[in-house]
This record gives structure tokens, sequence and C-alpha cells, in this order.
């Protein structure tokens, strides 16, 4: 097999190191990388040819001219904030070459539309990484329920530790991230419309800066779900990411495998299999619409266990959206 030729930006960042794996693991080569921070000493692992690029002008002309020379790049892999995605993808795009973009793909749902027009006039593709459709254990939920007619009773919870830093990067910035559903929830949102298919109605509950919580109704399941970065909703004091779902009263365990599913992304996506906008639009509209509704009182047979807990404590704001409640921190 010919080996494909890639290019990576933010190469320097937490998630890109899977992405290098991946190239690596499917015996594919890296020839260029870009990150305004400087800090890329693991290139090194991977091969002592990567060129390397703190300016996007500079890597810019670096993919440009090889092109010209006939050994352009054919996949550009994004691991840049969410913010810059949908930049990065039209650039990729408009330079011939097919994207690979971390999830998720834009913040603002209206942003697909000209991506899907830009894959159309340019002959590429842009493919996404929505690593939980691979998943054993998801793999075979899904399959149990794809002939489901009645509704499911469900509770997602996941709790995701994370310190002082995460509210100072771009990741606590919601018009950098979108906030704690589109940088953590997501993953969990595209699964549950993967299994149960579309959205039928959603609320949101509750919402903080570290934490969010509301019920959603999809095609054959209702779901209590209730996402944080908060150590204190841990129910052990190990730190450890805590992911759970349960279904009709049993829970389905999936917290480990989680992480390794890059390599298996890109082989999806080097026979032509991979993730594509249509996949991932459904989710991006979810978090979007949830982003900028309102926080409502909702009926108590609605709110998910760990809210309930602090029901007492809350104060129930209807004129903000969540949006604004988000923001406010
Ligand atoms: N699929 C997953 O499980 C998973 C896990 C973590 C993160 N992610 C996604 O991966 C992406 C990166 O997240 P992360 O945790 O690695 O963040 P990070 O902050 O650790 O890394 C982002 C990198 O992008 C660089 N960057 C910033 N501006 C840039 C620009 N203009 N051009 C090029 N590079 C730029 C930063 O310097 C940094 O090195 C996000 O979209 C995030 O949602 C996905």
């Amino acid at each position: 097999m010919n080996k494909k030729k890639f290019a990576i930006i933010g190469v320097a960042g937490f998630v890109a190191t899977r992405h290098l794996n991946a190239i690596k693991e499917t015996n594919n080569h890296i020839i260029a990388a870009l990150d305004p921070k400087d800090s890329v000493g693991i290139l090194d692992k991977y091969s002592y040819d990567i060129r390397f690029f703190t300016e996007f002008e500079r890597f810019d002309r670096y993919l440009d001219k090889i092109k010209r020379k006939g050994k352009g790049i054919n996949y550009l892999s994004i691991c840049s904030p969410n913010y810059l995605h949908d930049s990065h993808i039209r650039y990729a795009l408009r330079m011939g070459i097919n994207a690979i973009c971390e999830k998720p793909l834009v913040i603002n749902a209206k942003n697909l539309d000209s991506l899907i027009a830009l894959e159309k006039e340019t002959g590429t593709k842009v493919y996404t990484i929505l690593q939980l459709r691979l998943h054993p254990s998801l793999i075979t939920i899904k399959e149990k329920y794809k002939n489901t007619k009645n509704t499911h009773e469900i509770e997602l919870t996941y709790i995701t530790p994370r310190g002082n830093w995460y509210d100072t990067s771009w990741k606590g910035d919601i018009s950098k991230s979108g906030g704690i559903t589109s940088n953590i929830g997501i993953h969990f949102f595209d699964m549950l419309i993967w299994i149960f298919g579309k959205v039928k109605h959603y609320e949101v509950h509750y919402t903080d800066n570290k934490k969010i919580s509301g019920y959603l109704k999809l095609e054959t399941a209702n779901v209590k779900w209730f996402l944080s970065t908060d150590k204190n909703d841990l129910p052990t004091d190990n730190y450890k990411p805590y992911r759970n779902i349960n279904i009709d009263g049993t829970n389905v365990e999936f917290s480990t495998g989680f992480t390794d599913l890059h390599t298996k992304s890109y082989e999806h996506i080097l026979k032509g299999e991979g993730f594509g906008i249509k996949d991932a639009s459904d989710s991006i509209n979810l978090v979007h619409n949830i982003r900028n509704t309102k926080v409502i009182k909702p009926k108590k047979e609605h709110i998910h266990p760990l809210q309930i807990k602090k029901i007492n404590t809350l104060k129930w704001n209807t004129t903000n959206t969540n949006r604004h409640s988000l923001t406010k921190m």
C-alpha cells in the first residue's frame, strides 16, 4: 500500500500525540507540523525529518511548494482549539487536502454548510473523530437496540475532573470551546443519537462553569444527562474520570478503551469509511441548541439523580440562556 503523507496542526497539544501515533501505527508519513508553541520535542519519537513551523504563513508556503513539485500531502490532521477548526478545515480543502479534524468540527452548526459546499467544489473530504462509535461495548449496545420499538430510560453521567488551568485556557472560554457540552459532552450525545435516533426534545436544568445537566428525548430513549468537570462530583476519590450509561436500570461499562480509538478511527478513514460532516451534524446541532437554550425548572421525574441531590440549593434561572449562565463565571 502507498504510504500517505500527513501534516498536522496543533501538534504541541494534548490530543496531538494520539494522531501522531495513529499516523505511525497505520504506517504512514508525517511530513510537516504547525503549532505557535514550540514544545514539540515529541516529534523525534516519530521521525527526524518532520518540518516544523510556528507560523502559519511558513507552513502554508512549504505545503504549497511540495504540492507544486507533485509531492503534496494527502491528509491534514487538525488538533487545534475548537473555534479554529472550520478555518483550518477550509484551508485543507482549498489546498486539495482531505481534513481529519478533532471533534467538534465546528462550534456554530450553521458553519457546516460552507464545509459541505467546499467538499463538493474541491472533491476533498472532511473526516472527524467520533471514537465512541468504534468502542466495542457501544457497538454491542447499538446492535442490541437496533430494532427496538420501545422507549428506553437512560441516565448518562460523565464526570472528568479538571484543575484550575481548564478555566484559564481556551477550553474554559465558551466562545473558543463551545462550553462543557461541546468540549466533553459531544462524544456522548453523538453516541446516544447514533444508537437511539434523532433528537425530539431537549432541556437544560442546571449549568455553571463546571457542570451542566438536562433531559433529552430521542426517537427510542429518554435521557437524563449530567456532565461535570468538578472533582467533588466523583463517586470515588481516585480522581479517575467516571463514565456511566444506565439503560433501563442496567449499567453499561465503558470506562476503559475510550482513549485508544484514534488508530482505529484512522484505519476507517484510510479505507474511505471514516465519519464525515453528515455523521457529526446531529450532535453539533444539539450542543449548539443546548448552549443557546434557557435553563428551565424541570419536572422532578426528568432530573438526573446527581442533580436531584442538590435540588434544594438550586436557583432556577429562567431569564438567562444557558450561554449567559456559562459566561458569567
Ligand atoms: N477525541 C478526543 O477524545 C479528544 C480529546 C481531547 C481533545 N480533543 C479535541 O482536540 C482538539 C485539541 O484539544 P487539546 O486537548 O489537544 O488542546 P490543547 O490546548 O492541549 O492543544 C491545542 C494546540 O493547538 C495549538 N494552537 C493554538 N492556536 C493554533 C493555531 N492558530 N494554529 C495551530 N495550532 C494552534 C496550541 O498551541 C496547542 O498546542 C480540540 O478540538 C479538542 O476538542 C479530542
